[in-house]
């Protein structure tokens, strides 16, 4: 075996995701505690004390991440606890959310703060959600709000996580709530999206000029299945330029591209400080005109590729390199926001883990900017629809004890990011089994 080091920039960012609805516990003022409630949730779990972090949970999670050597942590606001009415805001909750920061502070993690993580408060899911016509002026208060509040400890924001993946599983396919599958709508909740986020950037830089905001995009590589099919080409291109392109391209020149036409929206035109990325997996598209959710697509996995216990994700580290390589049009630095697997054995993930970070050492060592990682996820949490069926953490969460036990992974992540490298020593010893493929010699 061939001994290599991969070094990373000083300063690099290792860090872990995590959001609100999944971690905090006892979120029940949302639209996904009443999607639980009406039994929406694979085998009827519940999200209940999640990783009890509203409980006081979040110092242990925050030491052990900080002990295994990470530097920064994303973390999401609960807007139905900031403003649990439309008439009402809660300040023990913003003074909670202000403890919890600092307390990332003093253990020397640096806050990103996500403002928007999929969950909505109750009264705003009844007046319509997203489809709602005053709710990019409910969200930019909210905003306003939480920045004047929590701004002395945060200069990192992103606005909306994954606003692709809200419209396409709340309005597409109806996995998340509302649970519609109507186009149309879905383009509209995508308008208020981007209005939101444009309304949200104006206001944070006004509070805080000094501050950096983005979004975090969820990119799928979408590969056409037949590379001789004119069908699967178009089908691919056409649905990876609405779900990857789209919100990066409206807030680079304020223009709204949909499969056919579109408009023009001049104040989200330039309001992008960095360009947030999660990556999972990439896919085949294939054309088939009897597909549900009105799109024509059969999606499927390259069949060679090793999938994760539950089949949700294909490990395609290539696909990572890609989708950063795709993010570099945009002309932003670029901060990996969330990539990671579901594996309770923890077997697949250290191979995931460190094919991912090869992939993302390739691309930094071409000077691209990319400024940090953030893996998916520090502990076990729940996750939206698929409930309890997915373990994501770098520590194993018996949600019923609370217990909590590190994952080899850990172990691995905390030596990456110690080291700001990734060496032939760390995978012989979390990986053997890649050594010579990726050191040969
Ligand atoms: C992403 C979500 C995150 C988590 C991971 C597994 O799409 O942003 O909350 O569920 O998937």
């Amino acid at each position: 075996m061939a001994h290599a080091t991969y070094n990373f920039p000083k300063g690099f960012l290792w860090g872990t995701a995590t959001a609100s609805h999944q971690v905090e516990g006892n979120n029940t003022n949302n639209n996904w505690h009443y999607w639980e409630e009406e039994g929406h949730i694979t085998s009827g779990h519940s999200c209940g004390l999640a990783c009890d972090w509203w409980g006081g949970r979040w110092k242990e999670d925050f030491d052990r991440a900080s002990e295994a050597g990470q530097n920064t942590h994303r973390l999401s606001i609960e807007w139905s606890r900031i403003q649990p009415t439309v008439d009402r805001w809660d300040e023990d909750a913003l003074d909670h959310y202000r403890q919890m920061l600092r307390g990332l502070k003093e253990r020397g993690l640096t806050p990103m703060v996500t403002l928007h993580h999929f969950s909505d408060p109750v009264w705003l899911m009844f007046l319509g959600g997203w489809e709602y016509e005053r709710v990019v002026e409910y969200f930019e208060t909210y905003v306003r709000r939480v920045v004047e509040a929590l701004g002395d400890y945060v200069d990192c924001w992103c606005t909306i996580n994954e606003p692709n993946v809200y419209a396409v599983m709340g309005y597409v396919f109806g996995d998340f709530p509302p649970g519609k599958r109507n186009i149309g709508a879905a383009f509209h909740v995508m308008t208020s999206l981007v209005r939101g986020h444009a309304a949200a950037y104006h206001a944070i830089k006004e509070l805080q000029p000094q501050s950096r905001v983005g979004m975090a995009i969820n990119y799928r590589g979408m590969m056409a299945a037949r590379k001789i099919s004119p069908f699967d080409i178009l089908l691919a291109n056409n649905l990876s330029r609405v779900y990857n392109d789209f919100f990066p391209r409206a807030v680079t020149d304020g223009v709204l591209r949909f499969f056919t036409n579109s408009k023009r929206v001049p104040e989200a035109k330039g309001t992008q400080d960095f360009l947030g990325l999660n990556y999972y997996t990439r896919e085949y598209v294939a054309f088939n005109p009897f597909a549900p959710g009105n799109v024509f697509a059969k999606n499927f996995y390259d069949p060679e590729a090793e999938l994760s216990p539950t089949g949700f994700i294909a490990n395609e580290p290539l696909g990572f390199y890609e989708a950063i390589k795709w993010a570099l049009q945009f002309n932003k630095p670029i901060i990996i926001t969330e990539n990671g697997v579901e594996d309770p054995e923890d077997s697949m993930r250290r191979r995931y883990l460190i094919q991912h970070v090869h992939q993302l050492w390739r691309a930094v060592n071409f000077n691209w900017p990319i400024e940090g990682y953030y893996h998916w996820s520090l502990v076990d949490n729940f996750e939206w629809e698929r409930g309890w069926t997915q373990r994501f953490g770098l520590w194993e969460l018996d949600p019923e004890t609370q217990t909590r036990t590190k994952r080899p992974s850990a172990d691995l992540y905390a030596a990456i990011a110690k080291q700001n490298s990734l060496s032939s020593e760390m995978v012989a010893e979390f990986a053997p089994e890649l050594i010579e493929s990726m050191f040969p010699g």
